[in-house]
């Protein structure tokens, strides 16, 4: 395929407003959005100049005017939405988490592959321009060894019992909301983990309110990962190596700056890794290449490493005892 796809919003919550807005201003072209509710969908639909405003995901997904899905519900119906969607014939760039759990993110990754269609989870961290620089600077050497990963995800967030977040039915709590991102992050540089180790303090409602993560690799690396959704953190992260370290500003997870750090104090490098709006554009972008390029996976966050993180998050919860309601 060639030239733009036209995308279809599924769920119009919060974040699907954020990256519709993200989508808008980039001048991709939003073909069709879908809510349970015709007004819901009427006023999003009216607030961004969409043409086509559906009163079902079904519809929504069976539009010929979309090419492309994203999935914007809380994390329990990411996996059905994504192959109501890929079932439709539609490519899917699907929130994070990827799903609830490992088995439903493989069954997703599953259905993309016998249809020969690009799912991509929407960490859209992955995409921005300093965590590609990070790379880039780990690649080449430039800390010498990588031994140690610190990152923080806090955020002081509704704490009334009916929220997203504090309702185990929709998959809330901090781990999965928020301690994905330093999970994913330490997946990012480090790989598959040989040890996970996690301690969590629960809320009212039996979500986790904070989740320490401790990962071991293979070498010796290890890397220690805290969320939160009651208290608001600095949310910086840093990456230490035998050479130097990388410091990235709060908050790390967003459009940001870093710094390349010698052992000895001297800033050796600094990036400005500030885009436009909130950059949920760039993952956008990736999805549509790996369409144009005729590949189901990239090199940035292929689908396979969604599902081991979410193998990761399988193993945190299984510790710390979190367990939704029909796993
Ligand atoms: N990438 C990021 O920075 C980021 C930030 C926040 C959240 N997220 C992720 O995005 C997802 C949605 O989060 P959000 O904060 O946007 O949530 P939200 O504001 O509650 O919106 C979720 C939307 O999902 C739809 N939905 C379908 N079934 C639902 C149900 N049973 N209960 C509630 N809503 C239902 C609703 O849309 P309709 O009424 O239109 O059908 C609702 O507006 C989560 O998985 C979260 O992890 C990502």
């Amino acid at each position: 395929m060639t030239g733009r796809l036209r995308w279809g919003i599924l769920g119009l919550g919060g974040i699907s407003r954020k990256f519709t807005a993200d989508l808008w201003a980039a001048g991709i072209e939003v073909g069709a959005v879908g809510s349970r509710s015709q007004a819901t969908a009427d006023a999003f639909a009216a607030d961004f100049g969409v043409a086509r405003a559906h009163d079902s995901y079904a519809a929504l997904v069976d539009d010929p005017a979309v090419d492309v899905v994203y999935v914007g519900t809380p994390h329990p119906f990411h996996a059905e939405h994504a192959l109501l969607a890929l079932r439709a014939g539609k490519h899917v760039l699907v929130e994070k988490p990827f799903a609830l759990n490992a088995a439903q993110a493989r069954a997703v990754v599953a259905e993309a592959d016998a249809r020969g269609l690009v799912v991509l989870e929407a960490m859209w961290t992955r995409f921005l321009p300093h965590m590609v620089r990070l790379r880039e600077l780990i690649r080449g050497g430039a800390i010498g060894e990588v031994r140690t990963l610190t990152a923080d995800h806090s955020q002081r967030l509704p704490s009334d019992p009916g929220h997203r977040l504090q309702d185990p039915a929709l998959g809330g709590g901090a781990l999965l909301d928020l301690g994905i991102y330093p999970v994913s992050f330490a997946w990012d540089v480090f790989g598959r983990p040989e040890t996970v180790w996690a301690r969590s303090t629960p809320t009212a409602t039996g979500v986790d309110a904070q989740t320490t993560v401790v990962l071991t690799y293979r070498d010796g690396q290890q890397a220690v990962t805290h969320s939160a959704l009651d208290v608001a953190g600095r949310n910086d992260a840093v990456v230490l190596g035998t050479e130097g370290r990388i410091e990235i500003d709060p908050t790390w997870y967003r459009p940001t700056t870093l710094r390349l750090v010698a052992p000895d104090g001297r800033v050796v490098e600094s990036v400005d890794g500030v885009v436009p709006g909130r950059g949920m554009q760039l993952q956008a972008f990736e999805l549509e290449r790996l369409v144009r390029e005729g590949r189901a996976s990239g090199d940035v966050l292929p689908p396979q490493e969604s599902v081991a993180i979410m193998e990761t998050l399988d193993e945190v919860r299984r510790q710390i005892g979190l367990v939704y309601p029909g796993e």
